[in-house]
């Protein structure tokens, strides 16, 4: 039963809504060629937390700004995050066959599909993105996803994080992987939900670091989940990072460390948000405390 105090109700109401606008912009099963469409349907619309979506929509909100201006946004963060997850997912990468719960895209459709399931799904996030409103933010943000999705990015940061596998990973190493293969995008989120929103450029860049910050925090928490956690729960294979080898916040700093770390972070997004002026009963604070103490 969800509490005043949790983000569930948001969470779930996000997902309805980025559910919505991505049935709208995404081609249907029926459009040509349809065994790419329904992959990326069955991709896209199986399940997932839109925690990404949720992040475009409450800093938008935090800013004054509707969900109508958020919309665009956040069904493009949530299609380059799931193109990177069909993508993380492929035998020359994690290996993995299970992902929200049901089997992974390549398992049901094939590697050689669900490649270009994912290699369609980005370019419709960035043709979404170049529709927004207001018209005066599009370069901007089609730079910041760009940017955070690319080689300095969520690319760049799962190449280290394979490259990881073969080192002797540190504590600075992993942050560093983190911050580029999940943070980034995170903190883009965050970023756009401030520009369309009309923020200033000083307030977008400190809610590009709130959204690093809780980033950091969702992927120490991830690392967390692949040790404790169970696949009817987590809807994903655990215990993969140890069987791959992984550079984890686990193998670096322990299960305590790796607690302690994701505290450590979730102050640092304390303090980027009170910058803010936002409140401490805020969305953002909920969301915050769902990211450390999510099981799934
Ligand atoms: C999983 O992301 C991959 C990471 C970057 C940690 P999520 O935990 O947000 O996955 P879904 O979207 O809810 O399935
Ligand atoms: C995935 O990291 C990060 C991206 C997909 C960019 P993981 O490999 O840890 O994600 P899961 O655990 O498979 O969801
Ligand atoms: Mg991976
Ligand atoms: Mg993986
Ligand atoms: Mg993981």
């Amino acid at each position: 039963m969800a509490s005043s105090n949790d983000c569930s109700v948001f969470l779930a109401s996000t997902r309805e809504w980025v559910d919505g606008v991505l049935e709208t912009l995404v081609p249907s099963a029926a459009t040509e060629p349809v065994s790419l469409h329904g992959a990326m349907r069955y991709s896209i619309f199986g399940g997932g937390k839109r925690f990404r979506p949720a992040i475009v929509r409450l800093v938008c909100r935090e800013f004054g700004g509707s969900d109508e201006l958020a919309a665009r946004p956040a069904a493009a963060v949530e299609l380059v995050h799931t193109y990177s997850l069909v993508h993380d997912d492929l035998p020359c990468m994690d290996d993995d066959d299970l992902r929200r719960g049901r089997k992974t895209c390549h398992v049901v459709y094939g590697d050689g599909l669900a490649t270009l399931v994912g290699d369609a799904l980005q370019p419709l996030a960035f043709e979404i993105l170049s529709e927004c409103e207001p018209r005066e933010v599009v370069p901007d943000l089609v730079a910041v996803l760009a940017r955070a999705t690319g080689s300095l990015g969520m690319v760049g940061g799962q190449v280290l994080d394979i490259e990881s596998s073969a080192g002797e990973p540190t504590p600075a190493s992993v942050h560093k992987l983190q911050a580029m293969k999940t943070a980034a995008v995170i903190e883009a989120a965050a970023e756009m939900g401030a520009l369309v929103a009309g923020a200033s450029s000083a307030e977008a860049a400190t809610a590009a670091l709130w959204g690093k910050s809780i980033g950091l925090c969702f992927q120490v928490v991830d690392d967390l989940l692949d040790v404790t956690s169970e696949a009817a729960e987590l809807g994903k294979t655990p215990g993969k990072d140890a069987a791959l080898g992984r550079g984890t916040a686990v193998r670096v700093l322990g299960l305590d460390g790796a607690r302690e770390e994701a505290l450590r972070l979730a102050e640092t997004a304390r303090g980027a948000a009170r910058d803010l002026g936002w409140k401490q009963t805020s969305i953002a604070e909920r969301l915050l405390q769902f990211t450390l103490e999510r099981t799934f």
